[in-house]
């Protein structure tokens, strides 16, 4: 795992939420609460401009899939010496520029209600 994460996401550095743990209790599973937590992480990065990184189980893949994260690597993880393993899924989620997009999009929209108060403005007088 940790030779997946330097592999993958050590690169986003600290501009990154990871998520390390994710686990619904088996009575509660199919009621939306891991899509509420991952949300609240994903919103967390969205306001910095984060990445959002997770490495996942195969359980897992189908929540972040269903959540609109990408799927950049997989690799397979087994116990020294045995020939069983298990693929464990390198899925992010990019929010970089979000917030300077943000930005140039209220600018834009500023300016261009500017415009048309004062091509009315000129027009009434
Ligand atoms: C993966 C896990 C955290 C999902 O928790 P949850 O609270 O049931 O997830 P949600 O209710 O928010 O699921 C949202 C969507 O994700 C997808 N999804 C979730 N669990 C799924 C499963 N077992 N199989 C297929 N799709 C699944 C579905 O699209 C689901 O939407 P739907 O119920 O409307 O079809 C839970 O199954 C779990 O604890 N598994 C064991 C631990 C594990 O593997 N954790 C992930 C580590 S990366």
């Amino acid at each position: 795992m940790g030779y997946a994460f330097e592999k993958y996401f050590a690169q986003y550095g600290e501009n990154q939420i990871h998520l390390e743990w994710l686990i619904t209790h088996p009575d509660f599973r199919r009621r939306g609460a891991a899509t509420r937590l991952c949300n609240w992480g994903r919103s967390f990065a969205s306001k910095r401009g984060w990445m959002w990184t997770v490495i996942a189980s195969p359980m897992g893949k189908s929540l972040y899939e269903h959540l609109g994260c990408h799927l950049v690597g997989t690799e397979t993880i087994r116990v020294h010496g045995e020939d069983e393993g298990v693929d464990i899924f390198m899925m992010e989620e990019s929010y970089e520029n979000t917030s300077l997009r943000r930005f140039f999009i209220a600018l834009l929209a500023t300016l261009g209600s500017l415009s048309l108060g004062i091509l009315y403005f000129n027009f009434r007088n």
